[in-house]
């Protein structure tokens, strides 16, 4: 059995604090993984700040005014993770508010390693404006969703989901809020279960390994 210990590769556009919260869980040891770097497509990222203020490596490939096509783009991303250590094999990619649709290259290299972190329960609101998606809708219970990254928008196999009520009153800022905070607890858990491989993926859903409860 392979038992290295995972290196996680964090991509972040804006403020980070779901990479916040997995850093911290990492930090403590509830998630048994080495952050090796946070990556941000926005030189002007404040979760950058805070990747540092946990002695994390960070980069800034910035994809604005990038004259190259996604592929090229994606290399650099795939080499600045390798710089770091985080491989196909040994590698775990968080995606964590990063505003980018990953190609297929990219998919391949992190095959089924690839996590993200969507604000409503999928496969309800894909996409973006989740919670503005759900107050419009009326639905009376939301909440975020942990899974894996495939090729579509929000369609990869789900780890985890945490529900909240939407009440009467809600505005897409307060529905935003009660969501992150359960954000904050699901992330650094779907992490822990794919760093200490007690999940798989099996018909396209994920299952856990014998033995884990
Ligand atoms: C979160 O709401 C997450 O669900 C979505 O983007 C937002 C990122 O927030 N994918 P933060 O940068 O982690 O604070």
């Amino acid at each position: 059995m392979n038992t290295d210990v995972y290196r996680l590769g964090i991509l972040i556009s804006g403020r980070g604090s779901n990479m916040r919260a997995i850093l911290k869980a990492a930090q403590s040891g509830k998630i048994n993984a080495i952050p090796a770097v946070v990556i941000s497509n926005k030189p002007d990222a404040p979760g950058l700040k805070t990747a540092r203020s946990f002695g994390v490596p960070t980069s800034v490939i910035q994809s604005k005014n990038f004259h190259g096509t996604r592929d090229e783009y994606e290399h650099l991303i795939i080499e600045e993770l390798k710089k770091h250590g985080v491989g196909s094999r040994n590698g775990i990619i968080c995606l964590a508010g990063f505003m980018r649709i990953l190609g297929p290259k990219f998919i391949k290299q992190y095959k089924n390693k690839i996590l993200n972190i969507h604000p409503a329960l999928l496969p309800a609101f894909p996409g973006i404006d989740a919670q503005k998606q759900a107050i419009k809708y009326g639905v009376k219970f939301s909440g975020c969703t942990v899974h894996f990254v495939d090729s579509g928008v929000d369609t990869g196999p789900i780890i985890l989901q945490s529900v909240v009520s939407i009440d009467e009153g809600d505005t897409v800022k307060t529905l935003s809020d009660k969501i992150l905070r359960k954000e904050h607890k699901l992330y650094p858990q779907a992490v822990e279960l794919l760093a200490s491989r007690k999940i798989r993926i099996y018909n396209n859903t994920v299952v856990k390994n014998k033995g884990v409860y």
